[in-house]
């Protein structure tokens, strides 16, 4: 008996603000339409193994933060990369504006990367951060990141128009900051709207409204199951090995032979946006057990998780085993 359990990517539901502006926006793409900005910086960062720049927010109609009072802070400490070496840095509350011209889901990158500057204690830094009348981040502080970047996505569904990102200090901090934004559109992630719902009860029914505006998912965990390496994506999206999550059995789980073809997508069910090749051609699988234990034997995963909120799972299968190279989501 063969599990082939490909990848689990699992977003977390946001839910409104009770008291929000709701503006907004919405969104572009097309390879011109995305914005993928350097924050507090004068020139272009090139990222994601140079395949992306990363332009300045400064001297460009869009994106725009508002004239509140932020300032620049460097630090060109080689250690750091080129991408994190600026930030910007808000004292009040403030904002960033994207002209969005087509309504759709758009995946939503904030970069935050610590260190001193002559300027501030990036350090000392805590904030909340929303958009279209979502908290994103409550009390965010990355304190404790020793030294790595923390990166926070978000699915929002942004109708055309003026999209923006607030990020508000706390009284305590009096400090806000941000190295990097991304915004483009998802669609060819193939997210439906329309799923199973399971509650914890463990009732099931169905779940309308997973792409509506009045929520946003918070990606918690994308996992690359049975590879050898975490895999970037053509989203520059992470695929994180699952090894250290399997709790249960882990004497009886392997990785299974890489295959080298490609997978047949079904554009209705998946294109390569959804997850790439390199992802759906690796399994973990079951070792064959002789005797009745195989019946015994199941492999169990184990993600951390907030209590009290509504979590969306997708687990993506691609059969590797008989080689039809067919992906179901
Ligand atoms: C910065 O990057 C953008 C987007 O790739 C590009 O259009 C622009 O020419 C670059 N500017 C410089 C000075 O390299
Ligand atoms: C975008 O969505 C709004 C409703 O949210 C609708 O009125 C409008 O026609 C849509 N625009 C396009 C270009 O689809
Ligand atoms: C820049 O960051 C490095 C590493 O965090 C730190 O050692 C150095 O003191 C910082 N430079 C300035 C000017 O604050
Ligand atoms: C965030 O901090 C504020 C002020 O310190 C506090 O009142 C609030 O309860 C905190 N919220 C959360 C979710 O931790
Ligand atoms: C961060 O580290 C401090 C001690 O340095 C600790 O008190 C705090 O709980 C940590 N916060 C998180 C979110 O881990
Ligand atoms: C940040 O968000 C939390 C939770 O919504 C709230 O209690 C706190 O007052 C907010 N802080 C600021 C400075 O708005
Ligand atoms: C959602 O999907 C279920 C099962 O596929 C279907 O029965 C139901 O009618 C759908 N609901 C809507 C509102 O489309
Ligand atoms: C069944 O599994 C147990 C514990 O893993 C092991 O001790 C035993 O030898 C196995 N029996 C067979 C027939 O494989
Ligand atoms: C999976 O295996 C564990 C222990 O090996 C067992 O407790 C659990 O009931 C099994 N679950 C299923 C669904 O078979």
């Amino acid at each position: 008996m063969v599990h082939s359990y490909k990848t689990l990517s699992q977003l977390r539901l946001l839910l409104p603000l009770r008291f929000s502006l709701l503006l907004l926006l919405s969104s572009v793409y097309t390879v011109a339409d995305k914005y993928f900005i350097n924050c507090g910086a004068s020139s272009n960062a090139s990222f994601y193994n140079n395949s992306q720049d990363f332009v300045p927010d400064i001297n460009s109609n869009f994106p725009c933060f508002s004239t509140g009072k932020s300032e620049q802070v460097s630090n060109t400490s080689a250690s750091i990369q080129e991408l994190y070496q600026t930030a910007r840095v808000y004292r009040q509350p403030c904002s960033y504006s994207f002209e969005i011209e087509q309504n759709g889901t758009y995946i939503v990158r904030l970069h935050f990367f610590a260190y001193l500057s002559r300027v501030a204690n990036l350090y000392d830094a805590l904030f909340n951060v929303s958009a279209s009348g979502f908290s994103l981040l409550t009390n965010f502080s990355i304190r404790n990141s020793s030294g790595s970047p923390v990166i926070k996505e978000f699915f929002l569904t942004i109708p055309q128009g003026e999209f923006k990102i607030h990020f508000i200090p706390s009284q305590d901090s009096s400090l806000a900051f941000v190295n990097a934004i991304e915004v483009f559109l998802a669609d060819e992630t193939r997210i439906t709207d329309n799923v199973t719902r399971v509650t914890s009860a463990g009732n099931v029914g169905n779940y309308k409204g997973l792409l509506s505006q009045s929520q946003v998912l918070h990606t918690i965990h994308r996992i690359n199951f049975g590879g050898s390496q975490n895999e970037f994506d053509d989203l520059w999206r992470n695929w994180v090995l699952d090894d250290s999550y399997l709790i249960l059995n882990r004497d009886s789980a392997k990785n299974s032979t890489p295959h080298s073809q490609t997978p047949n997508y079904d554009p209705a069910r998946a294109t390569k946006y959804t997850a790439p090749d390199r992802v759906y051609q690796t399994a973990k699988q079951l070792k064959e057990v002789s005797g009745n234990n195989a019946s015994l034997l199941n492999l169990t995963w184990r993600f951390p998780v907030s209590k009290n909120t509504r979590h969306f799972v997708r687990v993506h299968f691609c059969d590797i085993m008989i080689l039809d190279l067919r992906i179901l989501v």
